[in-house]
C-alpha cells in the first residue's frame, strides 16, 4: 500500500486522500473499513479522523471516527463505525479502491497512566471498541497490564474479530470479559455491573471508557467513588472538526465549557459535568 497523499508534519492537523482497502460487514449494522492514507503517520491512540463520504452534496459534514489500529509504514489505518444514518449508511456502500479525504490527526488522545505499575482497566459499550483497542495496544506497548470489559446489546452486535484481537493484547493474569444486556453471549447486564465486581477484585490505576454517554456516566461514577482516575473518549455531532463553530461543546464541572473536536474526545472523567 502506499500513501496517495504526501505526509504532513508528523501530528500536524491536514487533508489526506484515502484510498479504501476494505470495507465489510463485521457485526449487524458494523462495519470494517481499512483505508490507505498518509494520516496514518501522525495518529496517536485516541485521536479520531474526519471522514468526508462523497455521493450526495446536500450532506456536508463530514463523519468524525476514531481508529482502532494504525500502520504507519504500510500507510494503513483501520476503523470500525456503526450505521446511524444516511451518511455511514453511504460509507457502507463505498468499495475498495474508492477514493476521498480525511482531515486529520484530530483531537487530543488517552494518555499513559500516572501510576504505570498499577493495573488498568479498559470499558467499552458498542462502537466504542474501536478507540479502546487503540488503548490497549498503547498501554500493552508501555507494558501496561490491564483488563477489559467489552458490552453491546446483543451478541449479534458484538464485534468478535477486535474483540479475540483484544484478548491476545492481555497478561496472562489478565482478562477480557464480554457482557450483553440480553444475556447472548457472556455475562447479561450492563459493563458498569462487571465493573463493580472487577473493582472489588482489583485495584487499579487508571480507568478508560468509550461507549454511550449514559454508560460512560456510571463508569466515571464507579471509578470517583474508588478514586480511581478515569479516561473517557466523549462524542458529539461535530461541525466544523476544528474549534470554530462551537457545536461539540462539553460541559465542565468548573464551569464552561470544552470543545470535544480540539479539547477532547478523550476527556479526564472528573472534569466533565456529565
Ligand atoms: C470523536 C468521535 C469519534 C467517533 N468514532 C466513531 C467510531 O469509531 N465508530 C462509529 O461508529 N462512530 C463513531 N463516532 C460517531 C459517528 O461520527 C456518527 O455516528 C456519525 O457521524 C453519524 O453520521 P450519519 O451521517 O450516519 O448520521 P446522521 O444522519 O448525522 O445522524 C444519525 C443519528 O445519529 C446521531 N448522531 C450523529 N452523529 C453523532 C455523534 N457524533 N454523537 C452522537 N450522536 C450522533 C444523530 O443525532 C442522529 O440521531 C464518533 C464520533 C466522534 C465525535
Ligand atoms: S465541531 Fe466545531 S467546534 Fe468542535
Amino acid at each position: 500500500m502506499s500513501p496517495r497523499a504526501p505526509a504532513g508534519p508528523r501530528g500536524t492537523v491536514g487533508l489526506h486522500e484515502f484510498i479504501v482497502m476494505a470495507n465489510e460487514e463485521v457485526a449487524r449494522d458494523a462495519y470494517r473499513l481499512e483505508i490507505s492514507s498518509s494520516v496514518s503517520q501522525g495518529l496517536e491512540a485516541g485521536q479520531f479522523i474526519n471522514v468526508a463520504v462523497p455521493g450526495d452534496a446536500s450532506h456536508i459534514l463530514r463523519i468524525p471516527l476514531s481508529f482502532s489500529r494504525t500502520d504507519p509504514a504500510n500507510a494503513c489505518v483501520e476503523l470500525f463505525y456503526a450505521i446511524v444514518g444516511e451518511g455511514t449508511r453511504r460509507l457502507s456502500a463505498m468499495r475498495a479502491g474508492a477514493v476521498s479525504t480525511a482531515v486529520g490527526p484530530c483531537g487530543k488522545g488517552w494518555r499513559l497512566p500516572d501510576e504505570p505499575a498499577a493495573r488498568c482497566l479498559l470499558v467499552a459499550g458498542g462502537i466504542g471498541l474501536p478507540p479502546i483497542f487503540a488503548a490497549a495496544e498503547m498501554l500493552a506497548r508501555a507494558g501496561v497490564r490491564f483488563d477489559a470489559i467489552v458490552g453491546a446489546q446483543t451478541e449479534a452486535k458484538l464485534v468478535f474479530p477486535l474483540i479475540h484481537d483484544l484478548e491476545r493484547l492481555v497478561a496472562d493474569d489478565c482478562r477480557v470479559v464480554v457482557a450483553t444486556d440480553d444475556g447472548s453471549s457472556g455475562s447479561k447486564g450492563f459493563t458498569t455491573t462487571v465493573m463493580e465486581r472487577l473493582v472489588s477484585e482489583h485495584a487499579y490505576g487508571c480507568v478508560y471508557t468509550c461507549g454511550p454517554e449514559i454508560m460512560m456516566r456510571g463508569i466515571a461514577a464507579i471509578a470517583a467513588r474508588g478514586r480511581i482516575a478515569c479516561q473517557a473518549s466523549l462524542e458529539r455531532m461535530m461541525g466544523c472538526g476544528f474549534g470554530a463553530c462551537g457545536g461539540c461543546n462539553v460541559p465542565l464541572i468548573s464551569g464552561g465549557y470544552a470543545s470535544c473536536c480540539m479539547d477532547g474526545p478523550v476527556f479526564d472523567a472528573k472534569a466533565v459535568a456529565w
